[in-house]
C-alpha cells in the first residue's frame, strides 16, 4: 500500500487547522506533559525528536530541558505555527523539519530522546513509524509514546474507531495497550512504565478542530443515541455528545 495517498489526507485535514491545534485545550494541557518533562529531566546536551509534533506542545515543554528539539511533522502549516510560537516563547532550540514518519531523514542514533504524542493513530503503518524512531534513537535512549488507546474489547473498539473515522478521515486506528506493547517489542523498545489517563473530549471543539461535515456529525450523534449501556457507560457519553476515552503514556528504552 502507498502511504503517500493516506498522507495526502493527513495533510488536507491538518494544514487548514494548524492554529486550532496550537490553542486546543486537549493538546496544550495534560498531566502527561508534566510526566514527560519529569521522565526527560534536565539533559542540557541531549537532542530530542518530537514525531508528529502538530502544534508543538511537546517541543515547547521539553526545549528548556534539552540542547535541541527537532519538531517533525508532515504538515508545513503546523511547522509554521510551531516556528512562530517558538519565536514568541524565546525557544531558539526548536528546529522544525517537514517529513513523513515513515521516512525520517536522519542517520541512525541521531537522538537521545524520541517522543510521539497524539500522532500515531494517524500513521498508516504504525510499525513503520516506530521502526524509524528506533533507528533514529541511540541504543539505551529514552522513548516516550502517548496516544488515545482502544479499550481492546471488540464492541468498544469498534465504537471508538467508528466515531473517530466519522469525525476525521485521517484516523487510522487507536491501538490497544496490548497492541502498543507488542509493536514496541517488535520495533526494539523495552517498556519501562505505563501510565493510563482518562480524557474527556468536549463534543463541539472535537468536531470543530477537524471541520467534521454536518452529515458526519449527525451520524456520530445518531450512533451515540443508539448505543447500548456498555458503550455509553464506558465512554461516559453525555447528552451533548461529549465523551471520555482512555489515553496512555508509555516510557521505553531503545534496546542496545
Ligand atoms: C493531533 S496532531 C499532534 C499533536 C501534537 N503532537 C501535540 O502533542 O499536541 C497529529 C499530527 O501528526 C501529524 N502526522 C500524522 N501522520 C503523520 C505522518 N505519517 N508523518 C508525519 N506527521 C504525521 C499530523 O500532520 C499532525 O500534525
Amino acid at each position: 500500500m502507498n502511504t503517500a495517498n493516506h498522507n495526502i489526507i493527513v495533510n488536507s485535514q491538518f494544514n487548514p487547522m494548524a492554529q486550532a491545534y496550537l490553542t486546543s485545550a486537549v493538546h496544550a494541557n495534560g498531566a502527561d506533559l508534566d510526566q514527560m518533562a519529569g521522565l526527560v529531566g534536565g539533559r542540557p546536551e541531549a537532542i530530542a525528536l518530537d514525531m508528529g509534533c502538530g502544534g508543538g506542545h511537546v517541543a515547547f515543554r521539553l526545549a528548556p530541558l534539552l540542547k535541541k528539539v527537532v519538531a517533525y511533522d508532515l504538515s508545513a502549516a503546523m511547522l509554521a505555527v510551531v516556528a512562530e510560537e517558538a519565536r514568541r516563547r524565546g525557544l531558539a532550540n526548536i528546529v522544525p523539519q517537514q517529513g513523513a514518519v515513515e521516512s525520517l531523514p536522519y542517520p541512525p542514533a541521531s537522538f537521545d530522546v524520541v517522543v510521539s504524542r497524539y500522532s500515531a493513530h494517524h500513521w498508516q503503518t504504525i510499525s513503520a513509524g516506530l521502526g524509524q524512531m528506533r533507528r533514529a534513537v541511540k541504543p539505551g535512549g529514552l522513548a516516550i509514546f502517548m496516544d488515545v488507546i482502544s479499550p481492546g474489547i471488540p464492541l468498544l473498539d469498534t465504537w471508538l474507531q467508528g466515531l473517530e473515522l466519522l469525525r476525521d478521515p485521517s484516523h487510522v486506528r487507536n491501538a490497544s495497550l496490548a497492541e502498543w506493547c507488542g509493536l514496541l517489542g517488535t520495533a526494539g523498545f523495552a517498556v519501562s512504565s505505563v501510565t493510563k489517563f482518562r480524557l474527556r473530549l468536549a463534543f463541539a471543539p472535537w468536531v470543530e478542530r477537524m471541520k467534521t461535515p454536518e452529515s458526519h456529525i449527525a451520524a456520530i450523534r445518531s450512533l451515540q443515541q443508539r448505543a447500548g449501556s456498555d458503550v455509553t457507560d464506558y465512554f461516559a457519553i453525555e447528552d451533548d455528545g461529549s465523551f471520555t476515552v482512555d489515553t496512555v503514556l508509555i516510557a521505553a528504552a531503545a534496546n542496545s
